[in-house]
């Protein structure tokens, strides 16, 4: 039948139909073999969306969201593996919570590994350097890293195994937590205390200020996470590095997806190297205030011989990676917050005023385990607005979990698209389901989650106490950006931000 097509085409439509012709019956068979006759041959295989131009990637990068949702609609909802190729290679996805939970259970840390040294390699540290991060010591004399932190390495781990040891210690509560936690709170109760920052747009005379919602999370949170990590010098060597890792990370995608003509985030990148690498230089006395963290992961890349460039590359991802989703959780959930005035009432007269009568610690315990009503809140913020793209997880091959729409099952969570600040205030069990992947899991598990929780708490408690909010623009609510492939949160669209007025309660 295809070859009476393509005679009867040459042979009425003239020599030049050939060309086209040929193209579209070479289309049609390999579409009929791949996605049809392959699929019947193969049958425990997860079936691919069938495409026509080779290959879902422009598809997949301009909007993941959409292909994965497309995906999900055309294999019926199922909830079984598929897979997309992009970029020549199969990725498969996996959806169902069960398939999830075997995944993150059964990938091999070597396999995890894999994917961190590629993501470190693009984002610039040497191969050199890659490939020490990966060594394990041959012996304990040989281990210069564990020795020069007066560590016992008893397993020999190489030290990229060691630095996932020095995150949880650090972020994990515990001392090292509690001490990082405080500064934190200090930062951003001081912050709200003064808003001084230039999110700031106008005074009024009674006092109230007009604020962007969006830049004032994100000034305030970082400046106070950038403040615990580095001490105060890195901010002082420059005062735009906010700015500049906001820029960066606005389309840091490219980056990992290799876009060409990407010159603003590079820029971006590169200012952030020249402050890290200058903060580096710095003598150590001025660099006192990091924390443990920080201060190990410099002194055990120097121990195994890192060139400075490349230990600041790795505070480039240092600053990335802890400032990249929190400020977004903040700025949803005060948006949604400002928009339901019985809300604000009810945290108000609860469980804001019950914190405002704290001291400190005793504040931060609270708030860590004693607000329903704020922890569902947060948790809502990350389950409707976390973006479908995870870490490639490969087991045999490349696998990626699509968050996003776990989050948006109904089956799972009924009225999936709507935001129910209190949705699991009435149902904390959802907590821990594993239909809610926020802060993703396995090797890579964020060890951020008990901090970006408590950066975001403060925040909106100290913001209520102090002050009474009031949105001022009729602009309708933010509409979040979908398209872009982020890891983690999505932000708003460009341009889409909510201007509040905030004036000083009278008790404050
Ligand atoms: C609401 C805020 C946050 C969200 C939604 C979030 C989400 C995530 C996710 C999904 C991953 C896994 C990425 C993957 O495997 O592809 C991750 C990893 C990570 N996060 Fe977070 N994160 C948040 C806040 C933080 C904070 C505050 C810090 C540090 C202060 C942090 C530090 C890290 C680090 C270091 C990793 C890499 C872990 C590894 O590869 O071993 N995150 N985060």
């Amino acid at each position: 039948m295809i070859l009476s097509t393509v005679l009867a085409l040459v042979l009425y439509g003239g020599p030049f139909a050939a060309i086209p012709t040929c193209l579209l019956v070479f289309l049609i068979s390999f579409r009929l073999w791949a996605f049809t006759i392959k699929p019947i041959l193969n049958p425990n295989e997860p079936k691919e969306l069938p495409y026509w131009i080779p290959s879902h990637a422009l598809e997949f990068v301009k909007n993941g969201d959409g292909v994965i949702t497309r995906a999900q609609k055309y294999f019926k909802n199922q909830r079984e593996p598929f897979a997309l190729t992009v970029g020549g290679q199969k990725l498969y996805f996996v959806s169902s919570p069960d398939d999830t939970v075997a995944l993150y259970r059964n990938s091999a840390t070597l396999s995890v590994d894999k994917v961190v040294y590629d993501v470190t390699n693009i984002f610039g540290v040497s191969k050199a350097s890659c490939d020490k991060f990966y060594e394990a010591p041959e012996s304990r004399d040989a281990d210069l890293a564990a020795q020069a932190i007066d560590m016992n390495n008893a397993d020999l781990k190489p030290l990229a195994h060691l630095n996932m040891i020095f995150w949880k210690e650090q972020l994990v509560p515990g001392p090292r937590y509690n001490e990082m936690l405080a500064k934190v709170s200090a930062s951003i109760s001081s912050q709200v205390h003064k808003l001084s920052g230039r999110y700031t747009r106008s005074t009024e005379k009674d006092g109230s200020k007009i604020v962007s919602l969006l830049e004032l999370t994100r000034e305030v949170l970082i400046d106070a996470v950038l403040r615990a990590f580095f001490g105060d010098s890195l901010m002082e060597l420059n005062p735009n590095v906010i700015d500049d890792s906001m820029q960066f990370d606005k389309e840091s995608w490219k980056l990992w997806y290799k876009v060409a003509g990407a010159r603003s985030m590079l820029q971006a990148k590169q200012r952030l190297l020249e402050t890290t690498q200058t903060w580096l230089s710095l003598p150590e006395e001025r660099r006192e205030g990091a924390c443990d963290l920080v201060k190990r992961l410099i002194v055990t890349e120097r121990a195994v011989h890192f060139p400075e460039k490349d230990i600041a590359e790795m505070m480039s991802i240092v600053i990335f990676a802890t400032n990249t989703n929190t400020y977004k959780a903040a700025f949803w959930a005060l948006a949604h917050l400002v928009e339901d005035p019985q809300l604000l009432q009810r945290l108000r007269s609860g469980e804001v005023a019950a914190a405002a009568k704290l001291d400190e610690s005793e504040y931060l315990q609270f708030l860590a385990d004693s607000c329903p009503l704020l922890t569902s809140l947060f948790a809502e913020s990350l389950r409707v607005y976390t973006n479908s793209h995870s870490k490639m997880i490969p087991v045999n091959a490349r696998v990626m979990v699509p968050y996003r729409q776990m989050h948006m099952h109904d089956v799972v969570w009924g009225d999936s698209q709507v935001f129910d600040a209190e949705r699991f205030e009435r149902n904390p069990k959802m907590l821990s389901s594993t239909s809610l992947r926020p802060f993703g899991g396995g090797h890579t598990y964020c060890p951020g989650r008990f901090l970006a929780k408590a950066e975001v708490l403060i925040l909106i408690t100290r913001l209520l106490s102090l002050y009474d909010i009031e949105k001022i623009d009729d602009k309708g609510f933010p509409q979040a950006d979908l398209g872009t492939p982020v890891a983690g949160l999505m932000g708003p669209l460009d341009g889409e931000d909510v201007l509040l007025k905030l004036t000083p309660r009278l008790h404050s």
